[in-house]
């Protein structure tokens, strides 16, 4: 069985105080209301992750947003793996569409990141996604494809079993737009033959992929009862701690 993972990506949102009182609300309802089978985790800015990490009580886990690609030295501003390890924290956002976008992230580079964060224990959370116009222009399978081989799949079969995956279509994130359960779905299977045809069966049955663009408590039912979606990278509804775990209670009842 894959695991079910629900996971908030803060972005560049609360200062230490604020984010103190909302994780600490988040703590509190995921460990009264979500069942321990689903894997929860918040993805906050470098400064709050020691505090955090002290307060999640095991219950919830903590990621990065991003990390370097060198292992450490002289790059001003960076952090690194270890770093990042070192105040607790058990995974890395890579490839985010904002860090693609905005930081002209290109699939090169974040192949570099996925390979530094693996060797030294850090768990990606590796982002794809199609904009609108790859879409429109029947574009977003070969997009997702080659995102996959220049970003993934140079690892091999051992590595990239530690990897999860999120689609993130870039017209659904921050947009109010959310690809429907069937695009979604279709999406999500395409990936995980991607994955068999790379490494095998097994490796995509057991490869976690999640869904991110838009989710909400009111959409996320629908979009996690699909066979290929494990759950979901949640942006704007993670910075309310009601929304995440109503989101993150959706596999509560399905076993
Ligand atoms: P959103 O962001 O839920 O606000 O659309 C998702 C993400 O960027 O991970």
């Amino acid at each position: 069985m894959r695991k079910k993972i629900v996971a908030g990506n803060w972005k560049m949102n609360n200062d230490y105080q604020e984010g103190m009182t909302l994780f600490s609300e988040v703590v509190h309802m995921v460990k009264a209301e979500v069942n321990s089978s689903t894997e929860v985790i918040v993805a906050c800015p470098y400064i709050h992750l020691h505090s955090f990490g002290q307060m999640a009580n095991g219950r919830i886990r903590l990621a990065a947003q991003n990390c370097h690609q060198a292992e450490k030295g002289a790059y001003t501003g960076e952090i690194s793996v270890k770093m990042i390890e070192s105040v607790g924290a058990d995974f890395v956002i890579i490839g985010h569409s904002e860090r693609r976008q905005y930081f002209n992230e290109t699939n090169e580079l974040l192949a570099q990141k996925v390979a530094i964060a693996i060797k030294q224990g850090l768990t990606p959370i590796f982002c794809i996604g199609e904009t609108q116009q790859e879409r429109e222009s029947n574009r977003h399978f070969e997009v997702i494809r080659e995102q996959l081989r220049e970003g993934l799949f140079h690892l091999v079969k051992a590595e990239f079993q530690q990897v999860i995956i999120a689609y993130e279509p870039v017209w659904a994130i921050g947009t109010g737009l959310t690809a429907s359960p069937g695009q979604a779905q279709e999406m999500h299977a395409f990936i995980r033959g991607e994955i068999a045809g790379v490494y095998n069966q097994e490796v995509a049955d057991a490869t976690s992929i999640l869904y991110g663009g838009s989710c909400n408590p009111k959409n996320a039912p629908e979009l996690f009862a699909q066979p290929d979606i494990d759950g979901g990278l949640i942006g704007g509804a993670s910075l309310k701690a009601r929304d995440f775990t109503d989101i993150a209670k959706v596999f509560n009842d399905r076993g």
